[in-house]
């Protein structure tokens, strides 16, 4: 494996690579790989002749009182992780190779980035998210970019993104990673103390129970919501949204009548958690 740190050198693996006929692969990531990562990785390689992976802590995505200065930071333990999993080149460029001075383009997805994580973190989230995913598919011109559902919210906006500005990408979301207990994988997880870990499987609960409840009959919101939130309330978390939403635009559902995504973020302890699930309606 190699480690890059500029576009041009990433270009010129990339074309010598094409020039064999080799397709690409590429895993956008921020870092603090955990297996949610590393099953990313797994895909990419099993489906590419090139595995890219970017890492790289994109601080346009973050609120000024967000976790930009203190979000796990590990090179040399994600290079090594990637370099066993099969990753031929690491792409981890400086902030001023991505954004150099003078950089004044910001790309906007209408829609699905007001609401939701749009909504709580504020526009710039999904701005910084979409414009480093534009840089990043124009240096690597992959063939297939790899991203997990756990940011449910941020595969559609890349979708529409790839989709409107007609990028020869294919875009593939790969399932949720879950800990033991049900936690799903986040590199912010380490901010949990043991307390707060332990509150904080209740995510995976409520989901669970929401999931119990269509599984029922009880397919209304409101039905569905009431017990997602009933095992975040027995956790004493109040989310910062529980929403049931359309699995293609994010419109907001009143109930499930084929498939569905509820969406749930919340504040536990020193970390914020986002977590989501599909749900299909039960066949008649
Ligand atoms: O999901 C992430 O880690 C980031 O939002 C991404 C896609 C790498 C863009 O910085």
């Amino acid at each position: 494996m190699k480690t890059l740190r500029t576009i041009a050198d990433v270009r010129a693996a990339v074309r010598a690579a094409r020039a064999d006929g080799a397709t690409v692969g590429l895993v956008p990531t921020m870092g603090a790989f955990h297996d949610g990562h590393l099953s990313l990785v797994h895909r990419a390689r099993s489906e590419s002749d090139l595995v890219v992976v970017s890492l790289f802590v994109n601080p346009t995505q973050f609120g000024a009182n967000e976790d930009l200065a203190t979000y796990p930071r590990d090179e040399g333990r994600d290079a090594e992780l990637a370099a066993a999993a099969g990753v031929d080149i690491l792409f981890a460029p400086a902030v001023t190779e991505i954004y150099p001075a003078g950089f004044a383009t910001s790309i906007h997805v209408s829609g699905l980035t007001e609401v939701l994580d749009g909504a709580a973190r504020g526009p710039h989230h999904f701005d910084g998210v979409a414009t480093v995913v534009t840089k990043l598919f124009q240096i690597v011109a992959p063939d297939a970019a790899y991203f997990g559902q756990k940011d449910a919210q941020q595969v559609l906006v890349v979708r529409r993104l790839v989709r409107d500005l007609d990028m020869p990408v294919r875009i593939v979301a790969c399932p949720i990673v879950r800990e033991p207990d049900g936690l799903a994988m986040s590199s912010r997880n380490v901010y949990l103390d043991a307390a707060a870990r332990e509150r904080a499987t209740a995510l995976n609960r409520a989901l669970d129970a929401a999931e119990a409840a269509v599984a029922g009959g009880r397919t209304d919101a409101a039905s569905i919501l009431s017990a997602a939130r009933a095992e975040l309330a027995a956790a004493a978390i109040d989310p910062e949204y529980l929403e049931l939403r359309s699995a293609d635009d994010l419109r907001p559902l009143e109930g499930v009548a084929s498939t569905a995504l509820l969406l749930v973020a919340a504040r536990v302890g020193a970390a914020r958690l986002i977590d989501n699930r599909t749900l299909e309606a039960p066949s008649t």
